[in-house]
Parts: structure tokens; C-alpha cells; sequence
């Protein structure tokens, strides 16, 4: 099961994957990711990924590149691999140029992978439910876009670690809820499902998608609208979302318990949904 890196077409082993220091990428957080997981040798929601992945690189006016490319690119690291349970990270930077803010004229861009197996959640997280801390959000105005400016999620996300949470909860100066440092957050309140709607104050996750309509599927009712603090810590249960946060209850948020503090049955029935699909 070997880790693999994958450099503008050469398959090569990580450590020796380099990209040099003048790549806009690395000087102006000028580049674009996903973070794709297999699951038994399949990949899971390639071509929502995919789709993501354009709608990233047009939001940034990245040069184009063909969609067949990247998925021959990413099938040939994924086979080369032979990592059942993998997780595939990919990134496309401006290209390397003098540091200068405006495009370059000549760049080319850079499209680096990694491939290792997946660092599943912690086993007993998933049994007794995760915490979480709020945090106030001051990202940028494109969230949904997945650039690799991420250290406000960084600095979040070790603060929740500081505070021995899970993870932080970005929530707006008027205190709706948004997302996680790297999840979606949903809740269930008065038997229905509500997340934050599609607004470019979060990231549009593939596993948001999935489990919508997941939970269409068994009649629970789906509401995309705004929810605040306060709708969070009276639901009867929360849950993050995401390609390897799955479907993770979230049972404490600051410190306070939301319902009975225990991991609800409707997270779980869709955590059970979600393996299904991908095929666990
Ligand atoms: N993060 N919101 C944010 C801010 C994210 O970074 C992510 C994913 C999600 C969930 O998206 P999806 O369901 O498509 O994984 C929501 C990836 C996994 C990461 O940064 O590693």
C-alpha cells in the first residue's frame, strides 16, 4: 500500500514530491484543493468533485484544465495505489512566476496529489458524540470556493483542540451558524433537518449533498435556512458532515449540552445511510 504523490504527471513517492518556493500556491494561498475518499477500491462522489473542483478553479479564473485530464490523473494515482480505503488530496496552483500579485502571463499550473489511506475519526467519537466550541467568523467572502487559505480554519480548529473539543463551529457576527473548521454542520430540530443554505459563506461539501438527500429519502423533512446559536444548543441533535467526518454527532457546544447529550437516532440512522451509499 504505497503513499503516493502525484507532480504534474509523474507518480512518485511523497517525500520526494517538491514544488518550488516561488509557486503562487505557497506565496499567495493562489490555488484551489479537494480531499476525495475511496471506499472498498471506490472512489466515493468522483464527478461531485469534480464539479466542485471546476467551479473552484473558474471562481478563481484558473486556466482550465480538461475535466478528462484530471480524472485520468487521479484514477491512475488512485490504481497505482491500491489503497482500498484512500484518501486522495489534490491541489491546482496558479503556477510558479516571481512573486507579483496580478496572474502571471506565462505560468502553468501546478496540480499536485497526495495519495495515503484514510485517518479515520476516533471509534470512540463516533459512539459518544463530539464537542465543538463556536467561533466567530471572519474567513473571507468566498467560503464556497475550495481555496487553500485555510488559516482561519487552522487557527479555529486549534483553539478547539486547546479547549479539548473537537472542532470549532464558524459562526456569523449576527450569530448564525455556518460550518466547520473542515464539516458542514446540520441539526435536528422538531424532527426536521436544517442546515445553512448554499451562500458563499460555506463550503457547498459533497457529503452536505448526500445526506439531504438521504434524509429526503427516509421523509424526514430538509430545511436549507439560516439557524442561529441559540437553534443550535435547543435542537435535539447536531452533526458535522464531511468526506471523512462521515456523519459525526455533535453532542456539546460550549460546554452545554444539546438534547440529552447522547448521540441522537436520526444522526445515526444517517450515518448508517451514508456508509450504505459509499459503500462501506
Ligand atoms: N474539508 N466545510 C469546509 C470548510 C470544509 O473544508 C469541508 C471539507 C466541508 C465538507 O465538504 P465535503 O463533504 O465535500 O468533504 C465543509 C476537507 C475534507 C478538508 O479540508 O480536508
Amino acid at each position: 500500500m504505497p503513499e503516493l504523490a502525484y507532480l504534474n504527471g509523474e507518480i512518485l513517492p511523497i517525500e520526494k514530491a517538491c514544488i518550488p518556493i516561488e509557486d503562487r500556491g505557497y506565496q499567495f494561498g493562489d490555488a484551489v484543493y479537494e480531499f476525495i475518499a475511496s471506499y472498498n477500491e471506490k472512489l466515493f462522489c468522483l464527478e461531485q468533485h469534480l464539479d466542485r473542483l471546476e467551479r473552484s478553479m473558474q471562481g478563481l479564473s484558473l486556466p482550465k484544465i480538461p475535466r478528462e485530464d484530471i480524472r485520468a490523473a487521479v484514477m491512475t494515482l488512485f490504481e497505482k495505489a491500491g489503497i482500498a480505503r484512500a484518501g486522495i488530496y489534490m491541489q491546482i496552483s496558479r503556477g510558479v512566476s516571481p512573486r507579483n500579485h496580478p496572474f502571471p502571463e506565462s505560468a502553468k499550473p501546478q496540480f499536485v496529489m497526495t495519495i495515503r489511506p484514510v485517518e479515520e475519526k476516533p471509534p470512540e467519537l463516533r459512539l459518544t458524540g463530539s464537542t465543538a466550541i463556536t467561533v466567530e467568523d471572519y474567513r473571507w467572502g468566498r467560503c464556497d470556493l475550495k481555496t487553500v487559505q485555510l488559516l482561519p480554519n487552522v487557527l479555529a480548529k486549534q483553539k478547539a483542540q486547546e479547549a479539548e473539543a473537537f472542532d470549532a463551529i464558524f459562526v456569523s457576527p449576527e450569530g448564525v451558524v455556518r460550518e466547520g473548521t473542515s464539516s458542514n454542520v446540520f441539526v435536528v430540530a422538531g424532527g426536521r433537518l436544517m442546515t445553512h443554505p448554499l451562500t458563499p459563506q460555506i463550503l457547498p461539501g459533497i457529503t452536505r449533498a448526500v445526506v439531504i438527500e438521504l434524509g429526503r429519502s427516509i421523509d424526514l423533512p430538509v430545511e436549507e435556512r439560516f439557524f442561529n446559536v441559540d437553534d443550535l444548543l435547543s435542537a435535539e441533535e447536531a452533526f458535522f458532515t464531511g468526506t471523512v467526518t462521515e456523519v459525526l454527532p455533535i453532542v456539546t457546544v460550549d460546554r452545554k449540552h444539546i438534547g440529552e447529550g447522547r448521540v441522537g437516532s436520526i444522526t445515526s440512522c444517517l450515518y448508517d445511510a451514508l456508509r450504505q451509499q459509499a459503500g462501506a
